[in-house]
């Protein structure tokens, strides 16, 4: 038996995507149907339409996603069918060395559905990130759904399961940003606001917002940063370094991913600190640093997948503080649209307009 639902498709580079009927498989051995209730447009969907991650095109876009499961296969008792979850794309094995030696967060063999959703005629789909979630539907792993309080707002909580929980693990689970500590973050977009929000909720005592855009800045100062630096116009090294007595931040997270932001990281922060590389490079950035000054400032570079996040560990936890209001996630949520605005979403994400708009079904 199938299903068969409304889905966002990207069907070829750079081709404008569109509304298809897509077809759902019943749930095999590990699997669960979700009914998705929100999915946030995130960049990484742009990239798979633009052909930047693969060619496997037709995909189905979409994977930062909250939904109720609808149905689950054989042997799957982590969730059931009712059960409000937030999707992940990093289901972790249990199995592999890094789960072994109890470090699941850098599962090095995470999972996905095993049966293909496809379109009528038969074509298989590929989903974004392993989830597919612009479509009413989808069918992942059961190890994907991570249950979490159902009084949150589907559009809040949908995304936690992508860049939102990678800048908030950038600054808490890979910075390990403290109470007290000075904290610096480079590119204030949806990641990095998150690595504010994250710092503030961590205890950071200074949190130092760097962008080029004044809007950006603005933007950061809601989300916690004490000071700001447009680095268009200011030396970001400098300022942060006369922001934190001459010494520079005991953590600075760079949320661009590009290799000059990566260097003024790398110089702003203090002798012994820590930096956190969170912001995704491109395959041909190369990166150039006197060795001497890696070895003589010491301090540990780092980058962080995925926040370095543990699903099941901290999904829960930042909805509940959420609901408590001890940080704000609403704040991410731009706007909400239909599924047939992304083509539009994908625009204004692009101008930097938004920090996210997020699809609501
Ligand atoms: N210096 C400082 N800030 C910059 C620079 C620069 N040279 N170039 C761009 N920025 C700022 C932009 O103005 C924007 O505010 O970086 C921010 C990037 O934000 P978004 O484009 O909204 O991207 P975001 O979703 O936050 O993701 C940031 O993290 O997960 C990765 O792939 C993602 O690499 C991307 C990064
Ligand atoms: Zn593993
Ligand atoms: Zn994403």
């Amino acid at each position: 038996m199938s299903q068969q639902v409304q889905g966002v498709i990207a069907p070829g580079k750079n081709e404008p995507v569109r509304v298809e009927t897509i077809v759902i498989p019943d749930p095999g051995p590990g699997e669960a149907v979700v009914k998705i209730q929100a999915c946030g447009v995130c960049h990484t969907d742009l990239h798979y339409k633009q052909g930047g991650i693969n060619d496997d095109f037709p995909f189905l876009l979409g994977h930062e996603a909250a939904g109720v499961v609808e149905s689950v296969g054989e042997g799957v008792t982590d969730v059931e069918p009712g059960d409000f979850v937030i999707l992940n794309w990093r289901a972790v094995c249990g199995q592999c060395r890094a789960c072994l030696r109890g470090r699941p967060w850098y599962c090095f063999n995470t999972h996905n559905a095993k049966q293909k959703m496809t379109l009528l005629d038969g074509t298989e789909l590929s989903p974004a990130l392993g989830i597919g979630a612009f479509a009413e539907k989808t069918l992942v792993a059961a190890g994907q759904c991570t249950k979490v309080d159902p009084e949150a707002s589907p559009a809040v909580a949908g995304l936690l399961g992508c860049g939102v929980m990678a800048g908030i693990g950038a600054a808490i689970n890979t910075g390990q940003v403290g109470r007290g500590d000075s904290v610096a973050v480079i590119g204030c977009g949806g990641v990095g606001d998150a690595a504010i929000a994250g710092a503030r909720l961590a205890g950071a005592a200074k949190i130092i917002a760097v962008d080029i855009d004044d809007r950006k800045l603005e933007t950061a100062k809601t989300m916690g940063a004490t000071h700001t630096v447009n680095s268009r116009s200011t030396d970001p090294v400098e300022a942060i370094r006369s922001l934190t007595d001459g010494n520079g931040a005991d953590v600075v997270i760079e949320a661009v991913g590009r290799p000059e932001t990566y260097k003024q990281a790398f110089y702003a922060r203090d002798l012994a600190g820590t930096v956190v590389l969170v912001g995704v490079p491109t395959p041909e950035m190369q990166l150039e640093l006197p060795l001497i000054d890696v070895f003589g400032r010491g301090g540990s570079l780092k980058s962080s997948w995925y926040g370095d996040c543990l699903p099941s560990r901290d999904f829960p936890m930042l909805i509940d503080l959420h609901q408590q209001g001890r940080i704000d996630l609403g704040a991410f949520v731009t706007e909400t649209i239909g599924l047939g605005d992304i083509e539009q979403a994908f625009t204004r994400m692009h101008e930097g307009d938004v920090l996210r708009s997020v699809v609501v079904f």
